[in-house]
């Protein structure tokens, strides 16, 4: 019998099929900056009350005394601004993420900037720990037929190669056993637990209106299904292999592609890159805030930014993506964002990405307290500064010792913060990096801490109760 791997019925060429699926190859690693997982933004207090998007190319200014709304007003005026000093500020050659399309779309174009609304968000064969189950879309179906068994079409949750030597026992495979695992969401009919034949992945198209299920692909081998009936593992023999790797190139949409057991189209609509008149829904901005609906999103928290975004860049992300017409294109990024009719404009203290437990009171002062507070203590302190006790932070709005040029903490400057160099280990510091460890001479604080000191930094330095 001849075995081939054919698309055997195969309207669009394999190209065409990989470009209709969109961004389907575009997959959020794990990689990127990493913020701590302790981190916990405060949920958005009100409900949006979506604006009425208008009609003309420039909106009514905000004209009320919010600060903050006055500054992304004055900065980031057209989306365009947003693009160019928000988006684009994090895509510099060698930190930024992204350009790194393996991961993240490519935003450095406002042309590609526009076109993640609307998009599907990660959901690609491999780094599966990463997808975040409200971006599971539908998954392709899978089929058997022939060898006297029909199985039906069954929508795949996901799918595995295991490579080595196919197994040659007389009872079924153990469950890791080498070949093409496929693992399906509901169990195969009947009682068959092993068929020579061909094995069918099919699609739903929407062709010029209508409804088509194709076979995109076709795949003929030895078909095991083991107990359970949702795991089918297919022989792959040597000269099968090429085959097999074609067939997971084409990108086979996954219903469950994180493998948690949950598909995440069946719970619930598939939310989009970004989305139109709905910035909580969109998968960017819920990576940069590290939750959507009180639900932690999985993967690193700061995608986008090397730097954690200001109150007032939030807020222009927020009030573009709210009030940004359904299927924009590059023209709608020219105008103005309206800010007055934004709903977060009431409350842009809400978008604080620092988020609840992560204030002076509650975080900044204790890191410093638990890391530095033996040397910086009360009685003796190292440096002359004491980093417990009282006046702790009226202390650190001071010029620094080693470098009198700095304060050791400059509100919405980091980089200008000679306490922040000292603890990221900033090549223009005097003496160590701190903490300093008199055994090894270094010691670091945890990257969580350190993202939450330059957070909060960021956002003023503010001194709560
Ligand atoms: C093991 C003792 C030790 C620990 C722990 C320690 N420091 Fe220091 N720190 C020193 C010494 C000694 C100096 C002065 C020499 C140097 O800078 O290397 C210093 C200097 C500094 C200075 C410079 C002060 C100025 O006015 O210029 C800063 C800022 C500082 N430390 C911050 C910290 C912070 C923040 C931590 C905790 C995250 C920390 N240190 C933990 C011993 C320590």
């Amino acid at each position: 019998m001849a075995r081939t791997f054919a698309s055997s019925f195969s309207p669009l060429p394999l190209a065409a099929l990989i470009s209709l699926t969109g961004l389907t190859s575009l997959t959020m690693g794990a990689a990127g900056c990493t913020i701590g997982s302790d981190f916990d933004p405060g949920e958005i207090e009100f409900e949006p009350d979506r604006p009425e998007l208008s009609e003309s190319d420039d909106p009514d200014p905000y004209t009320g005394d919010d600060e903050i709304v006055l500054e992304a007003q004055s900065q980031f005026r057209t989306g365009l601004d947003v693009h160019q000093k928000i988006i684009w500020r994090t895509c510099t050659p060698f930190d930024g993420v992204c350009h790194n399309s393996k991961e993240f779309p490519d935003l450095r174009t406002p042309a590609n900037f526009v076109k993640a609304f609307g998009a599907n968000c990660n959901v690609q064969y491999g780094e599966y720990e990463s997808v975040y189950d409200r971006c599971e879309r539908p998954g392709d179906r899978f089929r058997i037929s022939g060898g006297g068994y029909e199985s039906g079409q069954i929508e795949i949750g996901w799918i595995e190669s295991i490579a080595g030597d196919y197994y040659q026992g007389e009872d079924l495979p153990p469950e890791d056993s080498p070949g093409l695992h496929i693992h399906l969401a509901d169990p195969m009919p009947g009682e068959q637990t092993k068929v020579y034949t061909s094995g069918g992945f099919e699609r739903t198209f929407i062709t010029d209106g209508e409804v088509k299920d194709f076979t995109f692909a076709n795949y003929t081998t030895l078909w095991y299904i083991l107990p359970g009936r949702t795991h089918v593992i297919g022989e792959v023999r040597e000269y099968q292999g090429d085959q097999v790797q074609e067939l997971l190139s084409v990108g086979i949409i996954e219903g469950d592609a994180n493998r948690n057991g949950t598909l995440g189209a069946r719970e619930g609509d598939p939310i989009h890159m970004l989305s139109a008149g709905d910035p909580e829904n969109s998968y960017l901005i819920a990576r940069l805030r590290g939750v959507m609906s009180g639900e932690e999103v999985p993967g690193s928290r700061m995608p986008l930014a090397n730097q954690p975004l200001s109150i007032a860049e939030m807020l222009a992300l927020f009030c573009l993506v709210e009030t940004i017409p359904e299927d924009p294109g590059e023209a709608d990024l020219a105008r103005a964002v309206d800010y007055a009719g934004c709903s977060y404009s009431a409350d842009p203290a809400g978008l604080n990405l620092l988020g609840e437990g992560v204030t002076w009171a509650a975080r900044i002062e204790k890191v410093l307290e638990y890391n530095c507070s033996g040397c910086h203590n009360e009685i003796t302190p190292e440096a002359d500064l004491a980093l417990i006790g009282e006046g702790v932070y009226e202390r650190l709005l001071e010029p620094s010792q080693q470098n009198p040029a700095l304060n050791l903490i400059e509100p919405g400057e980091p980089e200008s913060s000679y306490l922040y160099l000292k603890i990221t280990g900033h090549e223009d510091i005097v003496g160590n990096p701190m903490p300093y460890n008199p055994l090894t001479g270094e010691g670091t604080l945890t990257q969580a801490e350190i993202a939450d000191i330059e957070t909060w930094i960021i956002n003023g330095a503010i001194e709560d109760e």
